[in-house]
């Protein structure tokens, strides 16, 4: 069968159809934030409040069946303390997948189009800077984008300044003062990068490197949305750590940390909605 994305339909037409398919399936009309859990922070899902209904996200028009283990194919309606209703997505499909941009950037448009204005994007990542960690988050202050593709069709000329908001940086650091900051940069993988792609992607300004973020940034900024970004620090990137880079590596990063991070993000999220 043809997936609904791949076909010319427009794809806000489709993400409208996956928005109204969440209000029928969770019973909640309109979310006002929208967090998609990368690898290390799914646990924030039941801190954030209490979850009124979870659904496949197989059941949700467009979305596709997670290609990975350790990435979880839900979606969550979470009422906070103070009745805000978020969004929870666990179902990212990776620009790696090779499925192209519009699949990518769904997930993104679909909180959107539930009416959430805040986009809370997070991530487990490789680290560049000295001074970080495995196991440590940070924030994502702006990003480079290296998969020499885009999520905007035809001539969509989009400011991209301040893309990862000064506005919810600061309230981040306000719930943990530590938090340290970075430019995000999104290569295609899926293979890690080489100690030289590393290389240049410090030399550039990059300190953070991902297969994921930047292109669902784009497409948040597109939609309206106010975005945040964290990257959990699983491994120093490719050259910088003196050993090879391994995918259990990573997920076992993602388990450790797992609790504290997910806090912070669940204490970011109540301070914003
Ligand atoms: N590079 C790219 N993506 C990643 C990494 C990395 O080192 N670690 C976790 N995701």
């Amino acid at each position: 069968m043809t997936h609904p994305l791949d076909q010319p339909a427009d794809p806000f037409d489709v993400a409208r159809q996956a928005a109204d398919d969440i209000a029928r399936l969770t019973g909640v009309a309109h979310h006002d934030i929208a967090v998609t859990l990368g690898s290390g922070w799914g646990a924030a899902a039941d801190l954030i409040g209490e979850t009124v209904a979870t659904i496949p996200a197989t059941e949700v028009t467009g979305f596709s069946k997670p290609a990975l283990e350790g990435h979880v194919g839900t979606l969550r309606s979470v009422r906070t303390p103070a009745g805000s209703h978020v969004l929870v997505i666990g179902a990212r499909t990776h620009y790696y997948e090779g499925h192209g941009t519009r699949r990518v950037a769904h997930s993104v448009r679909t909180a959107a189009a539930t009416g959430a204005t805040v986009m809370v994007l997070t991530n487990g990542a490789g680290g560049i800077k000295d001074s970080w960690q495995p196991g440590q988050p940070v924030l994502i202050s702006d990003h480079i984008n290296l998969t020499g593709d885009t999520p905007l069709e035809g001539a969509t000329f989009i400011d991209m300044t301040d893309l990862y908001s000064a506005r919810l940086r600061e309230i981040a650091r306000e719930v943990d003062p530590t938090l340290d900051e970075g430019v995000y940069c999104q290569f295609r993988g899926p293979q890690y990068e080489t100690p030289a792609e590393v290389q240049m992607a410090k030399t550039i300004g990059g300190h953070i490197v991902g297969m994921s973020t930047a292109l669902e940034a784009i497409a948040a900024r597109q939609a309206g949305m106010e975005v945040l970004g964290f990257s959990l620090i699983t491994n120093l990137a490719a050259g910088i750590s003196p050993t090879a880079l391994s995918h259990q590596e990573v997920i076992d990063a993602g388990r450790e940390a797992e609790g504290r991070i997910s806090q912070l993000l669940a204490h970011v999220i109540g301070r914003i909605a």
